[in-house]
């Protein structure tokens, strides 16, 4: 998988892709990510990417024309599947969005700044809108490292048996049963027997109602 990301800030999404899961699974070929500087399709000498908004307003909007420019330049060298505009108004990431984006070969994030992009860019560029959730962020840019991390840890060969995503919270809509490590007893605090008794099937059930009990808890809302 390729994902191509649009920014006004490279710097702010550098160092997620540089750790742990996300860089492994670029070492290891599973995914290509390219950070692109919006200011690079410019062509003033102040690389000036937003402008005031007609009709007057507070907040600058990024122009369309280095966005046209940048996502051309991108589409001109392949095909994209869906090109994702990250902002607070667009549809809430789940994981079911993710694991149906992860199928993908080819894709572009573009992160709104300042109060957004030119509406012109959504009508006729952008095919997604996506946002992390109801609350606003400073720019798209965290939320298009939320994005393609949910995304890329679910591409196969990514994570190993142990990490494997079929045991993750909210796959088969329940959240995640409590886990245990060394020590079995600290301060009082005993790990629940059935994990230390060997007996595979019965650890399994239980993990199954724990995860029960705990979504009927937590977040009934999933089991709707
Ligand atoms: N940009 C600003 N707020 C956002 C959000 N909640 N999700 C995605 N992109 C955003």
């Amino acid at each position: 998988m390729r994902i191509d990301i649009i920014t006004v800030l490279p710097e702010l999404l550098k160092s997620p892709f540089e750790a742990s899961i996300l860089k492994r699974a670029q070492d290891k070929g599973l995914v290509s990510v390219h950070l692109h500087n919006l200011r690079d399709y410019t062509d003033d000498s102040y690389r000036q990417v937003d402008d005031y908004q007609f009709g007057g307003g507070a907040g600058m909007v990024l122009m369309i024309e280095p966005i046209d420019r940048c996502i051309s330049r991108l589409k001109a060298e392949r095909d994209y599947d869906e090109v994702i505009y990250m902002t607070p108004d667009g549809t809430t990431l789940d994981q079911k969005m993710a694991n149906s984006l992860s199928l993908l070969d080819n894709i572009i994030i573009l992160c709104g700044h300042y109060k957004g992009v030119d509406q012109r860019v959504r009508d006729t560029l952008i095919t997604r809108e996506i946002s992390i959730g109801d609350y606003v962020l400073s720019g798209g840019e965290l939320g298009a490292a939320v994005l393609a991390d949910t995304i890329i840890r679910l591409l196969p060969g990514v994570l190993n048996d142990e990490t494997s995503a079929l045991t993750d919270t909210f796959q088969d809509n329940l959240l995640a049963p409590p886990v245990y490590t060394r020590p079995r007893a600290y301060k009082g605090l005993e790990v629940p027997p059935i994990l230390l008794s060997g007996n595979l099937p019965e650890i399994e059930k239980w993990r199954e109602e724990q995860a029960l009990d705990r979504t009927r808890e937590k977040r009934p809302d999933l089991l709707k």
